[in-house]
């Protein structure tokens, strides 16, 4: 049988080990999308025009500050559209699944600060 996904290795006894001890712990504490969508005018609103590009500047500029950036920490993504683009500008964070919206550098400092460090939803943000 072909194999519908091309793997650069072939599995081998690793691949197939027993997975129910312990829970798959995932490759970041924090992976965060940024949706990122410009669309031409007249078209539907999009995230890119309500400073979605300078938000995730920003949050990957105090990420790194604050020494949090990287493997098994946290990384801050650009995405393509989220389709919740009449609440947005949007942003989710995984493995949590947790969405905001967000109007200004200081809702980004507020997520980050409270979320990603303290580990408590901002809920007049979370849409
Ligand atoms: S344009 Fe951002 S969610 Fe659709």
């Amino acid at each position: 049988m072909v194999p519908l996904v091309h793997s650069p290795r072939a599995p081998d006894m690793a691949d197939t080990a027993d997975t129910t001890d312990t829970p798959d712990k995932p490759f970041y504490e924090h992976h965060v999308f940024f949706c990122l969508n410009q669309r031409k005018p007249g078209e539907r609103t999009c995230c890119a025009d309500k400073g979605a590009q300078a938000a995730q500047e920003h949050a990957k500029k105090r990420i790194k500050q604050l020494g949090l950036a990287g493997e098994g920490k946290v990384r801050i993504n650009k995405a393509g559209c989220l389709e919740r683009c009449e609440e947005g500008p949007v942003v989710v964070i995984y493995p949590q699944g947790t969405w905001y919206t967000y109007v200004d550098n200081q809702d980004i400092d507020e997520i980050i600060d409270s979320h990603i460090v303290g580990g408590k939803i901002v809920d007049r943000l979370k849409i």
